[in-house]
């Protein structure tokens, strides 16, 4: 195994957020976030309401300009890129999951799922093959032709994960994904977030609130008053599992 392969996948350095209400007064919400995420790590985000977490995930997901400091992903300067090359990430290098789901309700669960490759011109017969793909590797394949109301909280998911997985992305963010369900469904969606992170080696970047569904990543980050405060790395990590089978 080539281990010295490992890229950083996310790197931060003193990164600063501000908003400035209509009013003129300036809000700090992000303060000075370091942090270095490797590729195909699991990490979860925690911290209180308010304190800036999906802020850093616009941020990360080029939703949201940098006031200061240094955000690298996957190896790319975001201080430097513009419209359309961010726009070019969100299509080719991330996807966002969110705790709605935000499918496109009158489409189909194939049809969703296609909506980005079509965006992406891919060609027709292409998109329809890899869509049922990536349905059938989320355990959808029984319900290409459903609408979304017509599927189960976590069965809506799970085609939305599907749908991510079609920008073919190296980072995947998922804002609270599990907030909307019940704990079987929840944990099937942790589940298929290890596997991603394990078998393809794509990075994951989760908040959440649910310390369970936490507990479950490779490290743990606490997100207080726009900085990261602290950082758990799980001794039930897949990484220090692989090194004890060695
Ligand atoms: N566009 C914005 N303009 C002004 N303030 C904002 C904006 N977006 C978020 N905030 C403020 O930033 C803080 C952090 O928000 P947010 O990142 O949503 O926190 P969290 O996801 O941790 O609950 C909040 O006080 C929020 O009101
Ligand atoms: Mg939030």
């Amino acid at each position: 195994m080539s281990k010295n392969k490992t890229k950083i996948s996310i790197d931060t350095k003193e990164l600063v957020k501000d908003f400035t209400l209509p009013g003129g007064e300036i809000v700090n919400v992000l303060t000075g976030v370091e942090m270095k995420i490797k590729k195909g790590e699991f990490i979860a985000i925690m911290g209180p309401s308010g304190s800036g977490k999906s802020t850093l995930l616009n941020i990360l997901s080029t939703l949201e300009s940098i006031t200061e400091g240094e955000v690298f992903v996957a190896g790319i300067d975001l201080s430097e890129t513009s419209y359309k090359e961010n726009l070019d990430i969100r299509r080719t290098k991330t996807s966002v999951v969110f705790q709605n789901f935000a499918l496109i309700p009158y489409l189909t669960a194939i049809e969703n799922v296609k909506l980005p490759m079509k965006l992406r011109k891919i060609p027709e017969l292409e998109a329809e093959k890899r869509a049922i793909s990536y349905l059938e590797s989320v355990g959808l394949y029984a319900r290409l032709d459903h609408l979304p109301e017509e599927l189960s909280g976590g069965e809506q998911q799970r085609v939305a994960i599907a749908r991510a997985l079609a920008h073919d992305p190296a980072i995947i963010y998922a804002d609270e994904p599990t907030g909307n369900l019940d704990t079987n469904s929840g944990s099937e969606i942790i589940e298929l977030f290890k596997k991603l992170t394990t078998k393809e080696k794509i990075t994951i970047i989760m908040v959440t609130h649910d310390t369970e569904c936490a507990k479950e990543a490779d490290k743990i980050f606490i997100l207080q008053k726009g900085k990261i405060v602290q950082e758990h790395t799980l001794a039930t990590s897949k990484k220090s599992k692989k090194e004890g089978k060695k």
